[in-house]
């Protein structure tokens, strides 16, 4: 069978979907699962964008061995020097250049005729082709473009040494049937196209975007590029567990294979969400809490009987663990890090040792702790690594006839110990006006979300928080088995977010 090459952008669009920032350990964490999943590249952010995008391709790229590690740039010299700069200790580097084609963007955006874009396009891939092999070239908003100017470009970039050609559908326009003319169009009228991948690239505006990658790849599309869990810009990207399990479970119909270790898809999926902080809706196809779950008579009798009735996949083959294992107050270094690796985690010693340590206090509150509470605390773990401010006491008093108070304690960035106190309408509240008054950055917050990590009464409490500053969302997350201190980790872990940001746009904002 023909392989699908799978080219997963979950660190740089899937990033780019509002509230869905990273740190660097973050990303690198999700880096090593990417690879363990099998996918062929990664395309492991923007390095214009920020200093602090530019460190984290850079340490990706130093980091990843198998799969190729992709930069992203726009087509302005500067922008594809810092992206060589960014990916040059790759073992396997590739520069990805995009560039509008469309008539819209030409005159509303760049305001430049069709054959300046040409010329840039060209002079942009000649360039990157000075420094490496693997160059991708993408005409941006390609569904809106008229095919003839995409074939042109195509050919000039091929010509220019691209070795891989992606059609974006950019703001989720197309519908399969014409998405998939589209790659037919371009493999039967570019002239030079088979020395190229044909790549596509669907946004899901219209909750299209996987099908009409898996039309785009009947019609000959070699590369896909998706995401864990969809996320992205907007309305998201293309699903990877959905475009690679439909490969797989209809093999019948599109003879088609990746090298995916369809295992590692759920643990992939959970790492994401957690530290993306983007929860997954239970429906949720492949990774959905619901999605092996039967709830009528009928359909359990008939899995009882066979699960073939039912179920057009096995959930194990996705990496759904048949039952959660559980760990106790007994449970020693060794087993803790035993499972810790088969959830796909793999820490440093001393955030090891930070973690366990964490494991501990959990299991002498809980009986039981399951592999959500061992998620829940890494992800927490992880999230804190980079952080600029950070919390060490909170505590509040409230009740039915008291005015609630809280007092917060924050380690400030030159190590001091600062506290305040202040009164809210609710204990959360009060807690967000006493950091407010040592951090002091203004921000809006626009979500709070409490939900249990596990079922019972002792279960840890997850919150997530939502701020806005400045037009951009920023999320934290935070768990405690006291579901005040959960929000006072988790309103921090926006903050330190916010401010990280900043910092990194301190000498070269985001120009995506
Ligand atoms: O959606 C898009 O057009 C992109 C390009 C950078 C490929 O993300
Ligand atoms: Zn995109």
């Amino acid at each position: 069978m023909e392989k699908v090459i799978v080219f997963d952008t979950t660190l740089r669009d899937g990033e780019q979907a509002a509230g869905g920032t990273l740190n660097i350990e973050e990303k690198l964490e999700i880096a090593r699962q990417l690879e363990r999943l099998g996918v062929d590249i990664i395309e492991a952010g923007f390095p214009i964008a920020s200093p602090g995008d530019f460190e984290a391709v850079r340490l990706i790229a130093k980091e990843v061995r198998r799969p190729m590690t992709c930069a992203l740039t726009h087509a302005q010299p500067q922008a594809v020097d810092r992206a060589w700069e960014a990916i040059k200790e790759a073992k396997h580097p590739c520069i990805h250049i995009f560039l509008s084609a469309s008539d819209i963007h030409l005159l509303h955006q760049l305001k430049k005729s069709q054959d300046e874009i040409l010329q840039m396009a060209r002079d942009m891939v000649a360039r990157a082709k000075g420094y490496l092999n693997d160059v991708e070239f993408s005409p941006m908003d390609a569904s809106r473009t008229e095919p003839a100017f995409i074939y042109r470009i195509l050919e000039a970039v091929i010509a220019a040494g691209a070795t891989t050609v992606n059609i974006p559908d950019t703001v989720g326009y197309a519908t399969p049937e014409e998405f998939g003319s589209l790659i037919a169009g371009i493999l039967a009228n570019v002239p030079n196209i088979q020395r190229a991948v044909v790549s596509v690239h669907c946004h899901n505006d219209l909750g299209l975007a996987v099908a009409n990658s898996l039309e785009a790849i009947r019609q000959g599309a070699r590369q896909v590029e998706c995401t864990v869990n969809g996320i992205g810009e907007r309305a998201g990207n293309a699903a990877l567990e959905e475009i690679v399990m439909a490969l797989k479970t209809r093999g019948d119909f599109f003879n088609l294979t990746t090298d995916i270790d369809t295992t590692q898809i759920y643990k992939t999926s959970r790492l994401v969400s957690e530290l993306t902080g983007f929860s997954i809706q239970p429906n949720k196809a492949v990774v959905g809490a619901n999605a092996f779950r039967h709830e009528s008579g009928i359909h359990q009798d008939g899995i009882l009987k066979a699960p073939i009735t039912y179920e057009i996949m096995d959930p194990t083959s996705v990496g759904i663990p048949g039952s959660m294992l559980v760990l106790g107050k007994l449970s020693g270094r060794h087993a803790f890090r035993d499972r810790l690796a088969e959830l796909g985690y793999t820490l440093s010693d001393e955030a090891l040792n930070r973690a366990f340590r964490a494991f501990k206090e959990l299991a002498d509150k809980k009986k039981e702790v399951t592999d959500r509470d061992i998620e829940s605390l890494v992800a927490e773990e992880l999230r804190t690594v980079a952080e600029i401010y950070h919390l060490e006491h909170v505590q509040v008093s409230c009740g039915d006839h008291s005015v609630p108070t809280a007092t917060v304690s924050l380690r400030a960035p030159d190590g001091e110990i600062i506290a305040d106190a202040a009164l809210g309408a609710g204990p959360v509240d009060a807690v967000c006006k006493a950091i407010n008054r040592l951090v002091d950055v203004p921000n809006q917050l626009t979500e709070f979300t409490v939900k249990s990590v596990t079922e019972g009464i002792d279960a840890m409490g997850e919150v997530l928080i939502r701020i806005e500053s400045e037009g951009r969302t920023y999320s934290g997350r935070g768990a405690d088995t006291d579901i005040i201190v959960a929000s006072a980790k988790a309103y921090m872990n926006a903050l330190n977010r916010l401010l990280a940001a900043r910092k990194a746009a301190e000498g070269g904002g985001r120009s995506d």
